[in-house]
Formats: C-alpha cells, structure tokens, sequence
C-alpha cells in the first residue's frame, strides 16, 4: 500500500518506519527541512530503539523516503496519516493550527481519493473539523474519507509497542476506510512479520483485537486512556504519601494493590512524577474539552495537583536531610522524563534542577542519552562524563530516571566520591536495608 506520513516527530517517524517495515511503501513529509536532510542522510533525530536499524533498512530497501514538499508525499499514496504536532496553548487548550493547515495542504494537492488519517492526539470532534476542511478546499471530484487511528505506544519502547499493540483502534463512519485500514494492518493482526524487537516473536494464537467505532469516540478513548494511566500513577504517588506517614512500605502496597486484576500492576510505580510530552499535555487538553462541554473534571484537575506537588517535595526532602541547600554540590542522574528515550520535554529532572538552583545550589548532571538536548536549552549546570564525575565532591544525588545504567553503579565508588553520601532515590531503584548497611543517608518516596 502506499502511504504517506505527514510530520516526522515521534510518533510520525516510528509510524512510517514500522509500516514500511511490514511491507507498504511510505513516503514521510516534514515542513523542517533539516530533519529531512538529517533524514535522508540517514541520520535519526531521535533515540528510541530499534529505529535507526528500521530506518537503515527500509530506506535501503526503497520502501521508506524522505521528502519537504506535501505534494510529492500525498499525490502517490492512497493513505495519508497526520502526524504533526499538536502542543498546548498557554490556555490548555490543544494547538490544533497545523492540523487544519495540512488538512488544507491534503485538500490543494490530491488528484485522487485519499484515506486521510488522524494519528496525532487530537481533542474530540477533531475529525470533523478535518472532514469538513478536505471538503471545502478540496476539488469537488475528489472522495475523501476520513479516520482516527490513535497510537498507544510508549517512548522508549514505541516500535515495540507499535508491533505488538494491545488493540488497534480506528475510529470512521466509511466502509472503504475500514476495509483499507484493515488490510494496512493485517500483517500486525494476525502478527505475520519479521520482528526486529524480537527476531521470533513469542508464539500467539489469537488475533491483535481490531476496534471500530465512530471517529468522536476514537478521539475521546486516546485521551481518556493517557488520563486514566496519569491518575492511577497520581493515585500511588498520594499512596505513597501515606505510607511516609504511617510506616508503610510503598513497593510492598502497590505490589498488593497490583494483583488485583481489576487494577493491574502496570503504573503502580510512585516517585517523583509524570512527564513528557504526552500526559501533562493531553491531562490539560482533556481537562479543557471537559470545561467546555460544561463539566468540571475536577478529578483530573486533582490528579495534575498531585504530580505538581511531587517537585516541591523533593525540594523539601533534600531540605530536611541537608539543611541549607545554597552553596551545596546536588548531582541529578538521569534528565530524561523517563528510561530509553532522550526526551527532556516536561521532564521532572528540569522543574527540580530549577528549584535546586533557585535555592542556589550548585547542580551536577549525568544522563545516558539526553544530556545535548538538554545542554543547549539548560544552561548553568556542569554536564558530568559519567555518574561517578557526577558523585565526585557531591552533597546528594538525586536520582530522576530509572535508567538500568543507575541500578547496577558500584555504589562503594560512589559512596567514595561523594563527599557526603546523601542519596535521594526518586524512582525508588535501590533497596533502602542494602543502603543503609553500605552507610548511605538514603530517602526514597513512599
Ligand atoms: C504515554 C502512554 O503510556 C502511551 O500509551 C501513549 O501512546 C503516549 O503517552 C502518547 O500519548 O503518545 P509516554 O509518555 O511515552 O507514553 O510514557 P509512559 O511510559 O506512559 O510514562 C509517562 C510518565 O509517567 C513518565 O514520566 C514515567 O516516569 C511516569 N510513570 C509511569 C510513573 O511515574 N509511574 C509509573 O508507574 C508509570
């Protein structure tokens, strides 16, 4: 099938690798054109495992292309994904600008029919917008169909997640979209592909589940899924609140809380706070659409309030354990919003690192993958070769991301370097009884 995919972010990038990697031939667009040079010099902009193999490959083999222009990508190709970038507006609200803008753009440039596909996390009722705007600026030969497809896949893990979906969810009201959207797929359905993450995938019998429904109720479940992940991790975090005051042991608590099927295990995991740049952003956008259809989504208002707070008590745990922060050497290990990606967008490393320097502390950092990125944006910190550069003449650590790297450092090295060894385990990675027999002042969450 041919295929074009319009905007080469994280989701656009490991979309259009991994449907050339089951076999369409796709085309990607991009309006920056020097991620379309990096591209097509075989450069990725991004880390995320696995791409830079999937891209080498699919471009050599001719089934994956680069382009700037709209028109080279959308005229060949049947289907056509949106994929571009949809950042919050200073009210919350889903910036919605460059949607509307490539829809135009679809409109001007197709001489036959086209699947046009919403893959971006778009408010509710998106697709109808787009639907009425290939309409009108479109030629009144051309049939349009339009439909929302979703993704549920994690940084870090997106072309594993992408291959092996729990579900895949097409939201359309068309016949042929469904039919279209069905055959693209098929080779992830019924799992007949050579997986890169795997080699041999794991056997399974049954059939990845395929979800239709109209497009309004497609949009509604991506946002209301990245809620509902956000408040069960905003619900552990006040868990783990009650278990610093009462005694109890978070790791233990959400082990019990997780067996419950009904709940799960998944994101039951307290620390310092979500980020990146999908929860805090589609919490706000979802938070908006609910205050204007009239509801007041306080719950979510309350999960957001949770995760905020998060910062500011890690600010007043290093406080009580070391006192006057000014004038003290804080090293942060791991700047990434979480492990196996080098995405620093609303990561809780930043907001920490800011506090830490208002307060006038001086702040050390390591990271395995995100240290350019956050070099350029983050200045006044001295960006460390390694955790133990980091450790060296440090008066606390703190850990921000759970990176395996930070889970097997050889701590007496560490403890050595350090010049007071005040551990600050924000993603609860080490086992407090083995920290404190190896002598170190260690405060985790929960
Ligand atoms: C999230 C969703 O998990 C994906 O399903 C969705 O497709 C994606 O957003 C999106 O909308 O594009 P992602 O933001 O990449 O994926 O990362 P997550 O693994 O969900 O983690 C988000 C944040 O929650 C991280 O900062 C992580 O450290 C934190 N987290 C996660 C916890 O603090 N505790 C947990 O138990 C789990």
């Amino acid at each position: 099938m041919d295929i074009a995919i319009i905007g080469v972010g994280y989701v656009g990038l490991v979309t259009g690798a991994c449907l050339a990697e089951i076999g369409h031939t796709v085309i990607c667009q991009d309006s920056d054109e020097l991620k379309i040079d990096m591209l097509q010099r075989g450069e990725t902009p991004i880390y995320e495992p696995h791409l830079d193999d999937l891209l080498q490959k699919n471009t050599a083999s001719g089934r994956l292309s680069f382009c700037k222009d709209i028109e080279e990508a959308v005229k060949p190709s049947e289907v056509v994904f949106i994929c571009v970038g949809t950042p919050p507006l200073d009210t919350g609200d889903a910036d919605l600008s460059a949607v509307e803008m490539v829809s135009k753009e679809i409109a001007r440039v197709s001489d036959s029919y086209k699947l046009v596909i919403e893959k971006s996390t778009v408010p509710v009722q998106t697709g109808g917008w787009v639907e009425k705007t290939l309409r009108i600026y479109g030629s009144k030969d051309i049939e349009f169909d339009v439909a929302s497809n979703p993704e549920f896949t994690r940084e870090g893990s997106a072309v594993y997640d992408f291959l092996h979906p729990d579900r895949i969810l097409i939201g359309t009201q068309s016949e042929r979209a469904r039919a279209i959207l069905r055959e693209l797929y098929a080779p992830i359905i019924h799992r007949r592909f050579n997986c890169p993450v795997h080699g041999a995938c794991p056997q399974s019998a049954e059939d990845v589940p395929f979800i239709v429904t109209d497009i309004n109720s497609a949009e509604l479940i991506k946002h209301a899924s990245n809620s509902f992940l956000a408040a069960k991790i905003s619900f552990i975090n006040a868990i783990s609140d009650i278990c610093e005051k009462t005694g109890a042991n978070i790791k233990d608590v959400s082990y019990g809380i997780g067996l419950d099927k009904r709940i799960g295990k998944d994101f039951l995991y307290a620390g310092i706070g979500f980020g990146g740049f999908c929860f805090p952003k589609d919490l706000q956008a979802f938070i908006r659409i609910a205050e204007k259809c009239g509801y007041d989504f306080k719950l979510l208002k309350e999960v957001q309030q949770i995760n905020d707070d998060r910062i500011t008590q890690v600010i007043e745990k290093a406080r009580s354990a070391l006192w006057i922060l000014k004038g003290k050497t804080i090293g942060i290990l791991g700047l990434a919003f979480k492990p196996n990606t080098d995405d620093i967008r609303f990561a809780p490393s930043l907001e920490i690192i800011k506090r830490l320097h208002d307060e006038g502390a001086i702040v050390k950092a390591y990271d395995p993958k995100a240290m350019e990125k956050t070099r350029t944006g983050l200045p006044g910190i001295e960006y460390c070769k390694d955790p133990y550069e980091v450790a060296r003449g440090a008066e606390g650590l703190v850990i921000c991301t759970e990176w395996d790297e930070f889970r097997n450092l050889d701590l007496e090295r560490i403890k050595k370097l350090m010049k007071r060894p005040f551990i600050l385990d924000g993603r609860n990675i080490y086992d407090r009884g083995k920290m404190l027999e190896w002598g170190f002042e260690y405060v985790s969450i929960g």
